[in-house]
């Protein structure tokens, strides 16, 4: 019987102390350490499944290998992210917050992947309902795809042992664990322990392995922070719940791109691939309401055309609101600081709310223009033409600033039938115009944009 020890491990980091501490001294984090039972194992932990082939150094020049040939899945969306299919013999860990949409995903990824043999172990549903599920998203269910309901590492290792699945999907780490450790499931030690177990599994069979992880609310990967360093690939799953609007993110990827996103939308019969964003974004709306203006932002590598809608009001009370969705409210407030100054808006005295359609959060600065024409639009309650986008960056002097890959979001609109793109005028001189359709309109500073839109 092997000796059992005690550590402490800071369930935010995972963290290892072998006395308790209030404070991380890695992460911060106060009140986080929790203690958990190691069995020290007399052989190393997890080696009891496969052994690593020995392998000798050899020169770089002499090692060959033949072109990984990846698994496709039939959801592009989902091969899009990956950088064209699942590579076998690959870890790869799907996070995202309870109830957004990941068993679904897997679930459809499963029954759709052809000729191949794929266990899918839940950990949290039974396989009636998993059956459930598959009935509900519609899939082809002739596949191979064998379910199981299980928690216990040792138990299904024996069911990968009689099935011999061509790909694994576990769904969730935060539920399994491994008859080598004494700690409950979810806790630091049985995430590593669990997640090493199923790394030795895929690089000795080269079967690719998906594993679910929850995060916790503040975005992070409760515990899956130990696992980040052990898989080959981190895709997130993200979007508002109360909206259909997913995206597949990649964190983290060895055999990909980590620009590339996949877009989904929930549907009552599952998770339907979006192939263009922003149709799907972009309202039909009326061309005399003021207040709105659409961005021509960039997420990842993909363009993705989204409305920005401002309501400015007169402030009732005597501090004036200012409320953001989707948008950094910080950041809102130094754009507002810059038209008070530039464009006579008296923001002391104005209520400002801002929304992002769809329910989706963008990070790209190319927003600002948008953001800016929106508000001012409200302010002066004059319409901005539907027909009309705006990619550009605001600095603090109310200069209009160039962004990145300004050419691709130019493409993308004329594409889309726009009939002006408003852009930095340090942008625009490297651009070839008679190559597009559309109307350039560059702008240097924002009173400039200001007196385009309203004058
Ligand atoms: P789920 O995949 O269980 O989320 P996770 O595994 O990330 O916790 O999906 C959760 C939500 O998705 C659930 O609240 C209901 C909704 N949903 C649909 O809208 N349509 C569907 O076809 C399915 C299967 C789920
Ligand atoms: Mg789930």
């Amino acid at each position: 019987m092997a000796k059992a020890k005690t550590y402490y491990f800071c369930q935010e980091c995972g963290y290892q102390s072998s006395s308790w501490l209030g404070k991380c001294p890695e992460c911060g984090k106060w009140n986080t350490f929790a203690e958990e039972v190691v069995k020290a194992a007399s052989a190393p932990l997890a080696s009891s499944r496969g052994q690593m082939a020995a392998s000798q150094p050899k020169l770089i020049r002499d090692v060959t290998y033949s072109e990984t040939v990846r698994i496709p899945t039939r959801c592009g969306e989902f091969d899009r992210v990956l950088g064209g299919g699942i590579v076998p013999g690959s870890l790869i860990l799907i996070g995202g917050e309870p109830g957004i949409g990941k068993s679904t995903l897997l679930l459809q990824t499963a029954l759709s992947v052809p000729d191949r043999k794929i266990l899918y172990v839940s950990g949290e549903e039974s396989e009636q309902q998993i059956k459930m599920r598959a009935d509900r998203v519609e899939q082809n269910q002739t596949t191979q795809c064998f379910v199981v309901s299980e928690t216990v590492t040792q138990r299904i290792f024996e069911h990968i042992d009689s099935v011999q699945p061509d790909l694994l999907i576990v769904d969730s780490i935060q539920t399994v664990s491994s008859e080598q450790i004494d700690s409950p499931a979810g806790s630091v030690s049985q995430i590593r322990e669990c997640t090493t177990e199923l790394q030795q599994y895929a690089k000795r069979t080269g079967v690719p392995i998906l594993i679910v992880g929850h995060i916790t609310k503040d975005g992070t990967l409760a515990g899956p922070k130990v696992m980040e360093h052990i898989v080959d690939a981190v895709l997130q799953f993200e979007g508002d719940r109360n909206y259909g609007f997913r995206m597949l993110r990649a964190l983290k990827n060895r055999f990909g791109s980590t620009a590339e996103i996949g877009i989904f939308e929930m549907q009552g019969s599952g998770l339907r691939e979006v192939a263009n964003p922003s149709e799907f974004l972009l309202s039909q709306r009326d061309e005399t309401l003021s207040g709105a203006a659409v961005a021509a932002t960039l997420e990842g590598a993909r363009p993705m055309f989204i409305e920005v809608q401002s309501l400015v009001s007169s402030a009732v009370y005597g501090t004036p609101q200012r409320n953001a969705t989707g948008f950094d409210l910080r950041r809102m407030s130094m754009l507002l600081a810059v038209l008070e100054k530039r464009c006579g808006f008296k923001l002391g005295a104005k209520d400002v709310f801002l929304n992002i359609a769809g329910g989706i959060r963008v990070a790209d600065p190319a927003l600002d223009l948008a953001v800016v024409s929106a508000i001012l639009s409200s302010n002066v309650d004059m319409a901005v033409s539907p027909r009309y986008c705006f990619a550009a960056e605001m600095g603090l002097s109310g200069e209009i600033r160039p962004v990145a890959r300004v050419e691709q979001r130019i493409a993308e609109a004329d594409r889309l039938g726009f009939e002006k793109i408003f852009i930095s005028k340090y942008n625009a001189k490297a651009i070839d115009k008679k190559r597009y359709g559309i109307q350039i309109v560059e702008v240097s500073v924002i009173e400039e944009a200001f007196r385009a839109l309203f004058a």
